[in-house]
C-alpha cells in the first residue's frame, strides 16, 4: 500500500485524488489519508504529489504514517475530486512539525 506522510499536512494539493483509480483518498481538514484497504498498489499517485508526500510501504520508518493512514480512512469523507489547494500551500512545503501543530 501507499501512504500519505507528513509533508502532506497544510499542502493539501489533491492531485492524487485526480489519479487515483480507485477512489482510495479520504479527507481531513489539512491533509488527506489513503485507505490501506483499498489501495491497489499501483503507484500512480505517487510521482503526482508536488511535496512528494506519498511513499509506498517498503519505505523505512513509516509505522506512524501507516497508522495514520489506516485510522483515518476509517473516519474521515472519502474524496473523489480535486479541490483548489490551500493560498499558502507552498509555505508549508518541507516546514518541520506540521504533525504536531496541524494534524487534523
Ligand atoms: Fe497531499 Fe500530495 Fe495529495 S500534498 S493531498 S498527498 S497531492
Amino acid at each position: 500500500t501507499y501512504v500519505v506522510t507528513e509533508n502532506c499536512i497544510k499542502c493539501k494539493y489533491m492531485d492524487c485524488v485526480e489519479v487515483c483509480p480507485v477512489d482510495c483518498f479520504y479527507e481531513g481538514e489539512n491533509m488527506l489519508v489513503i485507505h490501506p484497504d483499498e489501495c491497489i498498489d499501483c503507484g500512480v499517485c505517487e510521482p503526482e504529489c508536488p511535496a512528494e508526500a506519498i511513499k509506498p510501504d517498503t519505505e523505512p520508518d513509516l509505522e506512524k504514517w501507516l497508522g495514520v493512514n489506516a485510522e483515518y480512512a476509517k473516519t474521515w469523507p472519502n474524496i473523489t475530486q480535486k479541490k483548489d489547494p490551500p493560498d499558502d500551500a507552498k509555505e508549508f512545503d518541507g516546514a518541520e512539525g506540521k504533525f504536531d501543530q496541524y494534524f487534523s
